[in-house]
């Protein structure tokens, strides 16, 4: 059929005259959600760190919907929360681990501190897991988990175990404490700056929003497969350097 040569001009005319005003309301929203997460910062001294990858990046183990939002609500969730409770106080301005150790065992700021010490425990552990993670690892670090638990498979079965075994919500860690490596469980937001129980080295979340979503009930299963796949021994290698 022969199109009509009035439409092809009123065609034209439309792309012509909305395109710019199309491509000025996206850049507008574009603006607007920028200066919203610049607002945000602004609104007290606690950042939430980029994240340090792809939201679908840790599939399948763990699933986008899983970190959407276990990063998106929870995290942010304690850093806007820290702000809002630090705002006005003394803490105003110290650094996330001075406020974890000025707050640590103290009924009266158990708010303050499991806030800050969530916003830590969860920077921590977004750093402990690779899209490109996982296996036996190499180097330094390699070497110090054959030496300290005899066998990769070893801190394997321990690292899992300890995971599992820990009630309700909490973490497990892999810290060095006196030049040893070694597995210890923190309950609820504790962590080795708190405990003053070694120099972290990695660490799994096992609170519940970790792996509810993809594993319901089966955390043993969720850790396993963390282990094997997504553990960041890069990271974990930095950290005994440091
Ligand atoms: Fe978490």
């Amino acid at each position: 059929m022969k199109k009509s040569p009035v439409l092809l001009i009123v065609f034209i005319f439309n792309i012509t005259l909305f395109s710019p005003i199309l491509a000025i309301k996206a850049e507008a929203e574009v603006n607007q959600e920028r200066s919203l997460a610049m607002e945000e910062i602004k609104s007290g001294s606690f950042v939430l760190p980029a994240f340090p990858y792809a939201e679908d990046a840790l599939e399948p183990v763990i699933s986008a919907k899983t970190l959407s939002f276990h990063y998106g609500k929870h995290h942010r969730g304690y850093v806007n929360k820290l702000n809002e409770l630090v705002s006005g106080t003394e803490l105003m301005g110290l650094g996330l681990e001075e406020v974890i150790e000025k707050t640590a065992a103290q009924p009266g700021k158990a708010g303050i501190f499991n806030n800050a010490a969530q916003v830590w425990n969860h920077n921590f552990y977004w750093n402990s897991l690779s899209p490109k993670g996982g296996g036996k690892p190499a180097g330094e670090i390699g070497k110090k988990i054959e030496a300290d638990f005899g066998s990769y498979e070893n801190f394997v079965q321990q690292f899992s175990e300890a995971g599992t075994a820990q009630f309700g919500s909490g973490w497990v860690w892999l810290v060095e404490d006196g030049g040893t490596l070694k597995i210890v469980k923190t309950a609820n937001a504790e962590n080795p700056v708190s405990q003053k129980n070694g120099k972290a080295i990695l660490v799994l979340d096992v609170w519940e929003h970790a792996y509810y979503l993809d594993y319901q009930n089966r955390r043993s299963d969720h850790l396993k497969a963390v282990i094997d796949k997504l553990i960041n021994w890069e990271f974990a290698e930095k950290n005994l350097n440091r």
